[in-house]
């Protein structure tokens, strides 16, 4: 019997104040645990039989300094939401680039319903896709088509 070939993983990157998902602004971002989000993609993640990373930090070099980590860590795609960085990154956008592992840019807001300033991003256009809007299950379809595209690839 021929094993089959070990699967890439899948890393979901998570920017500054989304650790205080469940209690920050939950009108907006609803009521979530960033933990109870990353809980529901491992399961999803693990009944497709490919592993999942799930990194957070507050700090801009942290996310690119992680995202580095990716090529050698057999990383097939990222799910990144890059929070205020969004709206900010040159340094974070670079590395993705560096790196060419694709991505798909996931907003638990609609951020083209809000304020002026969060309807640009330093990510759409080099993203493979883009979630806004969907609240947690934007990170679910994702994960899902992630999940999907490394099965075909
Ligand atoms: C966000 C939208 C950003 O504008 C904001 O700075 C965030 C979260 C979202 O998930 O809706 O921190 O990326």
């Amino acid at each position: 019997m021929v094993l089959s070939a070990i699967k890439s993983s899948v890393l979901i990157i998570h920017g500054p104040n989304l650790n205080l998902l469940g209690t920050r602004e939950p009108g907006v971002y609803g009521d979530a645990t960033l933990a109870q989000i990353n809980d529901r993609l491992a399961g999803l993640a693990d009944a497709a039989g490919v592993s999942l990373q799930a990194f957070q930090s507050n700090h801009e070099g942290a996310i690119v300094d992680r995202i580095h980590e990716a090529k050698a860590a057999q990383i097939g795609y990222i799910v990144i939401n890059p929070a205020a960085f969004t709206h900010t990154s040159v340094a974070i956008r670079d590395a993705l680039a560096a790196v060419a592992v694709p991505f798909i840019e996931v907003h638990l807001s609609n951020v083209h319903r809000r304020e002026p300033f969060r309807h640009h991003s330093y990510f759409s256009d080099v993203a493979e896709a883009v979630i806004a809007g969907m609240g947690p299950y934007g990170y679910e379809a994702a994960l899902g088509y992630a999940l999907a595209r490394m099965n075909t690839n």
